[in-house]
């Protein structure tokens, strides 16, 4: 089994202390396929360390911001070359498709050569006070910066993050999800070696969220935080952060409604459901969870919606034809099957699937839950598998309130071809992303954040950056 090893101060190498060793399951097939020793306290010490004496040594805060973007551009090319072997692996420990993990490589590639174009327009302006005062602001990185990543898009979530707070001027301590740590550690890392980032910069270590996770965010030397992931481990990291009065980036989880009004194109609503909840087996913060659908068109949508369910090729993620993947782990496995179960003795009726696969390997069945009521457990939180909940609605107004009626607020829908109703919905529905006709319209430039439980940062686009540097006021008495 092919052992793999984190990524401190330029170096690849194992946990300082001789101890528990990472397996790292393919959940298609549920076998080992590599190993990383569990980083421990040391390890996280030897990395901020590491981060903290790059920082310190100003290699790139003071790097003209053009040759900053130059080397960011240069991790992009690495990137793209490594998207197919790296895809392979990532294909492997994560479960997806293979052509998405991939895309990983090419998504992150994007995101450094995007935040490539802001290193040179992070400007602060002058602000009139007194003739005999000049008054101006700049704005500085904050030091280190700790990434702690989720399983489901470990190489494009990391890049989200990393390269905004790089473009930012921060060095960086990235703690991979314990569950799919290896593209990262091996082929992300060297990505980021190859294009020739000084040692220290980006370091990357792989250990437990309870254990390096916990020790990492309470350091004494991070100085800021990047979280994707739970709700429930987003509050654990904004209390660490909080301990220590710095501040943190939260891009959590989702039970995001699509809205589909009598005259939606149901098409459209049934292809947005192929990747949006049955894509990446409903791994997704923003996925499609749940769909409102006017009562006039509610049973045709849901006979479509079964269609599609059930004719959905279960496989692995590196077959040819695959269309439903597995989900990551077996306790995530048992955590949708409990959902599912939920939903059928509360009353909804699973029209497709609702099942555990009968084949090796964590795979649930594509669902489809009918006659779902807005109380509903499987209505009001987030299962994180391929399980799509029906409601259904009589006017505009409860639409709303339905879609509006959960404790997450991370991504809307609506499905209509009247733009008066789609612009009165998207301004209504509580969501930090709104889409009309589709599902995922977004790129990189786009910001995306939560509303209400989802979080309140944003990641993408401009808006981010703001989030990885601090604000100066600088007055001068001429
Ligand atoms: P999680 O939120 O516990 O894990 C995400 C990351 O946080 C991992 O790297 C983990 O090691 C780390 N972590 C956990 N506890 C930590 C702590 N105390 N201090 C620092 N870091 C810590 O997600 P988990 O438990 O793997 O999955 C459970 C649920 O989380 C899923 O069923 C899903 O609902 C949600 N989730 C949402 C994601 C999103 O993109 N919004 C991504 C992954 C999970
Ligand atoms: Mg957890």
């Amino acid at each position: 089994m092919k052992k793999y090893q984190h990524y401190i101060n330029g170096k690849w190498v194992d946990s300082a202390v001789k101890g528990e060793n990472i397996v790292v399951n393919d959940p298609a097939t549920e076998e080992a396929i590599g190993e990383i020793s569990c980083a421990v306290k040391d390890d996280v010490d030897l990395a901020v360390e590491a981060a903290k004496k790059s920082y310190e040594s100003k290699v790139l805060v003071d790097m003209p911001p053009m040759e900053r973007a130059s080397l960011m551009r240069k991790i992009a090319i690495e990137l793209r070359n490594a998207s197919k072997e790296g895809g392979k692996i990532l294909c492997s420990e994560n479960g997806k498709l293979l052509p998405a993990a991939e895309f990983e490589f090419i998504d992150a590639a994007n995101y450094f050569d995007y935040y490539s174009g802001l290193t040179d327009k992070i400007e602060g302006r002058t602000i009139p006070v007194n003739s005999n005062v000049m008054d101006y602001t700049i704005y500085e990185p904050f030091g280190v910066s700790a990434h702690i990543v989720p399983w489901n898009y470990p190489i494009s979530m990391l890049a989200r993050s990393l390269s905004c707070s790089f473009a930012a001027g921060n060095s960086t301590v990235v703690k991979t999800a314990e569950l799919t740590p290896l593209a990262t550690a091996s082929i992300f890392a060297k990505a980021i070696d190859n294009a020739g980032v000084p040692p220290g910069l980006i370091n990357i270590i792989c250990g437990y969220g309870n254990g390096a996770g916990n020790d990492l965010t309470s350091h004494k030397d991070v100085s800021q935080i990047a979280f994707t992931g739970s709700v429930k481990t987003g509050k654990v990291i904004l209390h660490a952060a909080a301990e220590r009065a710095i501040p943190a980036v939260v891009e959590l989880g989702g039970k995001s409604a699509a809205v589909v009004m009598p005259d939606a194109d149901l098409d459209k609503v049934v292809n947005s459901a192929k990747g949006a909840i049955f894509g990446q087996a409903g791994q997704i913060c923003s996925a499609m969870s749940r769909v409102i659908a006017h009562k006039s068109v509610k049973n045709q949508l849901v006979d479509k919606l079964s269609n599609l369910a059930n004719s959905l090729k279960v496989g692995h993620g590196s077959e040819d034809g695959t269309d439903l993947t597995p989900v990551i782990s077996e306790e995530q496995l048992q955590k949708i099957e409990n959902y599912s179960r939920s939903g059928q003795q509360a009353g909804a009726n699973a029209v497709a699937g609702g099942k555990r696969v009968d084949r090796k390997g964590y795979f649930f069945e594509a669902t489809v839950f009918d006659n779902v009521q807005p109380e509903m457990t499987i209505a009001q939180e987030e299962i994180f598998g391929p399980v799509l909940s029906v409601l259904e609605y009589s006017d505009e107004e409860e639409a709303v309130s339905i879609a509006n009626n959960t404790e997450f607020g991370l991504a809307a829908g609506v499905f209509t071809n009247d733009v008066n109703k789609a612009t009165s919905m998207a301004s209504q529905l509580n969501g930090g992303q709104v889409y009309v006709n589709s599902w995922f319209t977004g790129s990189v430039a786009t910001p995306f954040g939560g509303y209400k439980q989802s979080g309140y940062s944003r990641e993408k686009g401009q808006e981010a950056i703001k989030s990885y540097l601090q604000l100066k006021n600088i007055g001068i008495q001429l």
